[in-house]
């Protein structure tokens, strides 16, 4: 079995089936991380343009570590320095790097859309590293990956995800992937920040995050997008952190053996205390680690890997 597309746009259009490969793969190439030599030829005489034109840490740098341990050339595209700056436009620059023969495009943008136009327009795979406010789907994929990791299952958990969520791409490819794989969702924010009718996704809505996180196995909690703040959605970053804000004592209204999850960036002291995100329920930076994995089962599996011979490479780093 192999994904039915040849790019990864987002999570709403996989089938479970596809989810659970992208997972299992990303499990079996971990271990190429764990090794001296963290690096195996599969991608080898592959390129990927790495396209962000709105700014990250986690997203670039995994995808960057990723194309290397699997042996692909890397172009990071910088738009300060392109001819975006002059007025081309994103299409005419797509086609331009595409006339380069790239295997894939990574993009990264703040329109919704823009890998969709990118993925119409070029021959190569194109894969959403977020798209505005739309999707984000490798993070929802290393976001399974911990939970898996963690609780050994998706099906059947209860997760919470709280904060704002009316920009989040994060949640979205969240909703869609954990709904499909068989999770109860719950979201709590301000009401300003839900937006109307998301409850038509699968999911059930608290206004008082204590409700949402009574007895859950998974708390996601989700960055204030301070920059996308168009108008005022709450009073005060104080009173955010003290109605939605994640501290131990409200950790405590879930189960036990709950962890606690975060894309980043985390702005401590608004969305989530210190003590919180630095302490024992905390996978923060596990995701982190496994969004290293899941990138490099991403462009394996859209590069034809599965049943395409590459197992025996990835298993052994001479061949
Ligand atoms: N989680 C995430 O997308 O982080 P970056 O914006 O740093 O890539």
């Amino acid at each position: 079995m192999n994904l039915r597309s040849p790019h990864l746009l987002g999570i709403e259009p996989l089938a479970s089936e596809e989810i659970t490969l992208i997972l299992d793969t990303a499990e079996s190439l971990a271990q190429i991380s764990q090794r001296e030599i963290k690096k195996v030829p599969t991608l080898r005489g592959r390129t990927v343009v790495n396209f962000f034109v709105e700014p990250s840490t986690r997203t670039r740098s995994s995808f960057e570590i990723a194309e290397k341990r699997l042996s692909a050339d890397s172009l990071n595209f910088s738009p300060g320095a392109s001819s975006l700056v002059k007025g081309e436009t994103l299409a005419d620059t797509a086609r331009n790097l595409e006339a380069m023969a790239p295997d894939f495009i990574v993009i990264r943008h703040s329109e919704p859309g823009a890998p969709h136009m990118l993925a119409r327009i070029c021959r190569c795979s194109v894969i959403n590293a977020g798209d505005g406010a739309h999707e984000h789907p490798t993070q929802a994929l290393l976001d399974a990956y911990t939970i898996r990791q963690k609780k050994g299952r998706i099906a059947g958990l209860r997760v919470a995800i709280v904060g704002d969520i009316l920009h989040s791409r994060v949640v979205r490819s969240n909703i869609f992937l954990l709904r499909k794989m068989g999770a109860e969702v719950v979201l709590s924010g301000p009401p300003t920040l839900i937006p109307q009718g998301i409850e038509r996704l699968g999911v059930k809505v608290e206004g008082r995050i204590e409700a949402a996180l009574e007895g859950v196995d998974v708390i996601m909690m989700l960055r204030v997008q301070l920059e996308r703040q168009t108008r005022g959605y709450f009073p005060s970053l104080r009173e955010y952190f003290r109605l939605y804000g994640l501290t131990a004592p409200r950790v405590r209204l879930a189960r036990p053996d709950a962890i606690i999850m975060h894309p980043g960036p985390i702005n401590r002291g608004v969305e989530i205390d210190s003590e919180v995100a630095d302490g024992p329920w905390s996978v923060i930076l596990e995701q982190v680690t496994n969004g290293v994995a899941v990138r490099m089962a991403v462009l394996y599996l859209l590069s034809g890997g599965a049943g395409g011979g590459a197992e025996e490479e990835i298993r052994n780093p001479e061949a």
